[in-house]
Formats: C-alpha cells, structure tokens, sequence
C-alpha cells in the first residue's frame, strides 16, 4: 500500500459485528416428542379435570363462614317444608313438638353431605318409606329425614351437620355458618326454641288434632270463563296430634249467583302433623256467558278435631273475561 492509499489518521474504520450462533433448530424428532406430551397433557387434564373440580374447595360466597340473619317472616311455620338461604348453604327446618322426638325448634342445616361433600337437594316429591319429602343425595343416594336431617339410608356415617342459631327478640335468626356441629342422632333434640316454644309462659297445643284457618269466608279471586284454574285455602294443625281432613263436597251458597265452577277438590297432606299445614285444594272454571259474575260456594269439610268434626267453609270468586 503506498502512502497515498493508507487513511488518513484520524478517519475510523467501520467494525464488523459478530454473527450471532445459530439458534435451538426444530428438529423432526422434537417436533414429534412436543406432539406426544401435549396429548398426554390434555388427556391428563379431561381425566382429572372433572375429579379435581370435584373436592377443589371453592372459593368462599360472600355471606359464608360469617353470620346470615334470617328475618322472622322467612322462618317456616313448624312443620312446614324446609327452606333454602344459598348464600349461608344451609336449610332452615322448624320441627313442631314432637316430630323426629324433637322438643320443637328450628335447625340450620349443612346442605353438604357428609359422604363425600356433594350439595344435597330437598325433594318434596321423593317418596321412600311410605313418606314423601326428603333431603336426597344425588351422588350416592344418601336420604336423610324432612325435619333433623337425620341419615335413614346410604353410605354417608351421619346425619347432615348443622350450624349454630342464634334467635334474636325481634324473632330474626342468627346463623352462624362458621359454627358447623356434626351431624348425629340426637340432631332432633338441639332444635333451637323458637316462636310459643320459646316462651316459657305461652299455652301449650291443644291436646289432640286441631283444625285452625283463618276465618270461614275465602275469597279465591277471579276465575277466567273457559280455563280450568287451581285455588287453595291454607289451615293449620294447632293441636298435639296429626290431623285429617277431608272435603265432603262443595255445593252452591243459598244466595249463589250461578252456584257453578266447582270441578275438583282434594286435600293436601292426607295427615298434617302437630303444628303444621296443609292445603284445601279447588279446580274453577267459570262457564260460558257468566262473565263479570260473582258466585258463592259452601264446602262442607269434615276432621278429625274432636271440636270440628265437621264443618263448612265459603268459597267467593269472580267469573272474568
Ligand atoms: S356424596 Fe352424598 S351420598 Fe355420596
């Protein structure tokens, strides 16, 4: 090179930069072995996905493991079907005295099996042992009673648990859903006192069945020309014993303005036990061209309340449009 050709000083030469190593090369063999694992995974996933969603606890509702006030309007009357709160996962149960050998009372009780922890549903339709109504597992078919929840077939150990209640003045629950007591025979005897049972100086049932309504006279609303409609009266049993009614039958009120629209009748329970309810039960249907018009009906009933043999009770309703 001569010395014309040589750079100035003081000129900088461009640096060349390294060429990086070749990167991880996706090989035939890699790609195949990625396939494989990946279905291994997946099939993992379908096989113990379902199991692992299964006992995974779940995250806590808001109103769980706190304490749930129940209103005194939303206690059952004792009896009565129990009653769902989802957000506390309990039924609220209200024996009257006597039933399942309780002293009366209302329970909370733990809707999770104690087999294997499944949610168990109350079946007002289920029929076992002659009766109809009970708590009935879906998953093993655990059954266990109406009132306490006590276990009467399946493989879970014990009765359902139950949580701690709480009964204000006012008549409202606290229900502590933190508070959880294990499920055992004696469920029927830690019913928490509650409304006349609660009251020391309050009368006690009447010995035997005993009819109570609310007043003779019902007004069963309007009832549409042309469709076949269901009414029902409530009454309770105020007695100690189980009480049967039945209707003997339904025929115009002296003053009827058609004395028609009665199709049907029954009584639901056969049997209402010791503070409980039942319901008289009549299909309507108001004939043709007697719209706008009032009709009165008599139903004679008859029990087995030694004060009310027999008695009548009068049925009111509009024929509409
Ligand atoms: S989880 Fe209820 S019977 Fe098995």
């Amino acid at each position: 090179m001569s010395a014309k050709e040589r750079p100035e000083p003081g000129v900088r030469t461009p640096v060349a930069k390294p060429v990086p190593p070749p990167g991880p090369v996706l090989t035939r063999r890699v790609f195949i072995l990625g396939g494989f694992w990946s279905s291994m995974l997946l099939a993992a996933v379908g096989v113990l996905g379902a199991p692992l969603d299964f006992v995974w606890p779940r995250r806590r509702a808001a109103d769980f493991g706190g304490e749930l006030i129940v209103p005194a309007d939303q206690v059952p009357p004792p009896g009565s079907e129990p009653v769902r709160f989802p957000t506390g996962r309990f039924y609220l149960s209200h024996l009257s005295p006597g039933q399942e050998g309780s002293p009366g009372g209302v329970l909370a009780i733990y809707q999770k099996c104690t087999h294997l922890g499944c949610t168990v549903p109350w079946r007002p339709d289920f029929q076992f042992q002659d009766e109809t109504g009970w708590f009935r597992c879906p998953c093993h078919g655990s059954t266990y009673t109406k009132g306490a929840a006590i276990l009467v077939f399946g493989p879970a150990p014990r009765p359902l648990d139950l949580l701690d209640v709480q009964v204000k003045e006012n008549g409202d629950l606290v229900v502590n859903t933190g508070a959880i007591t294990k499920g055992s025979p004696e469920n029927p005897l830690r019913a928490v006192p509650y409304g006349a049972a609660a009251s020391p100086g309050a009368a006690p049932p009447a010995a035997g069945p005993r009819f109570a309504a609310d007043g003779d006279t019902f007004d069963l609303g309007v009832v549409p020309v042309g469709e076949t409609v269901e009414r029902s009266i409530e009454f309770r049993n105020a007695g100690d014993a189980p009480l049967a009614v039945s209707i003997l039958k339904v025929r115009p009120a002296p003053d009827a303005a058609c004395g028609c629209g009665v199709e049907g009748f029954r009584v639901e329970p056969a049997s209402v036990p010791a503070g409980g309810n039942g319901r008289l039960l009549f299909d309507l249907k108001a004939p043709e061209g007697m719209e706008s018009m009032t009709d009165k009906m008599v139903a004679e009933l008859e029990s087995n309340d030694p004060a009310k043999p027999t008695l009548t009770i009068t049925l009111i309703f509009m024929m509409g449009p």
